[in-house]
């Protein structure tokens, strides 16, 4: 779902970039992120800074997807060099089964109510033994955090128990969970 205003411009904030980069990407690299000379997708891109952060780390190919044109196109005017495209993670149709080493998602699903779709469909875009990594809130916290700020986040049953029970069925192992205190940061795998 697209972000309602007032998300869409913390998410153009320099705090927004700097949680990225001194504490988001280096969590997700203690996990085991490595994406050097890997086929990198990354779902809910926003405007293009985790694509900055990935490509400084030598990847084969990034491709980064966003469902809403605004964020992809700020994410092609600042970052020329880079493939972005505007995609929906429930219908990823366009791409091959078995053609990403590794899929990353900077807090994405608990923006898309098909967000079990938008896992089906990486599962099936990761090559054996590629990886996930994806960070999210607990769905307690969501629901706090939206009382308090009303960020206008979809009526969605994501949670991270039921996230888990998902991923169980798709043959997606978890192989590192780190929680912190805004969100819980994964290292998945495909068996
Ligand atoms: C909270 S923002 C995070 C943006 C960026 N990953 C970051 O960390 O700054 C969530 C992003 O997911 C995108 N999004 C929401 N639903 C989506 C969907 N179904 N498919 C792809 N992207 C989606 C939104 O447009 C938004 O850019």
């Amino acid at each position: 779902m697209k972000l309602s205003s007032i998300e869409f411009r913390a998410m153009q904030s320099p705090w927004r970039r700097w949680g990225q980069r001194t504490v988001e990407l280096p969590l997700f690299r203690s996990l085991g992120l490595d994406v050097r000379d890997k086929d990198v997708l990354e779902i809910g891109c926003g405007s293009g800074y985790g694509a900055f952060l990935l490509n400084r780390l030598g990847p084969r190919s990034y491709l980064g997807l966003d469902l809403m044109p605004e964020q992809i196109e700020r994410a092609r005017q600042k970052y020329p060099g880079y493939r972005f495209e505007v995609g929906d993670a429930t219908d990823l149709s366009g791409l091959d089964d078995a053609s990403f080493d590794v899929v990353i998602i900077f807090g994405v699903l608990h923006h898309i109510p098909a967000w079990r779709t938008a896992l089906n469909e990486i599962a099936r875009l990761l090559r054996p033994g590629g990886s996930l990594f994806l960070e999210e809130p607990r769905g307690v916290d969501l629901r706090l955090f939206e009382a308090l700020f009303r960020w206008g986040h979809p009526q969605s049953d994501f949670g991270l128990r039921a996230m888990e029970a998902h991923l169980g069925g798709l043959g997606l192992i978890i192989f590192r969970r780190l929680w912190t205190p805004l969100l819980t940061m994964y290292h998945i795998r495909k068996g």
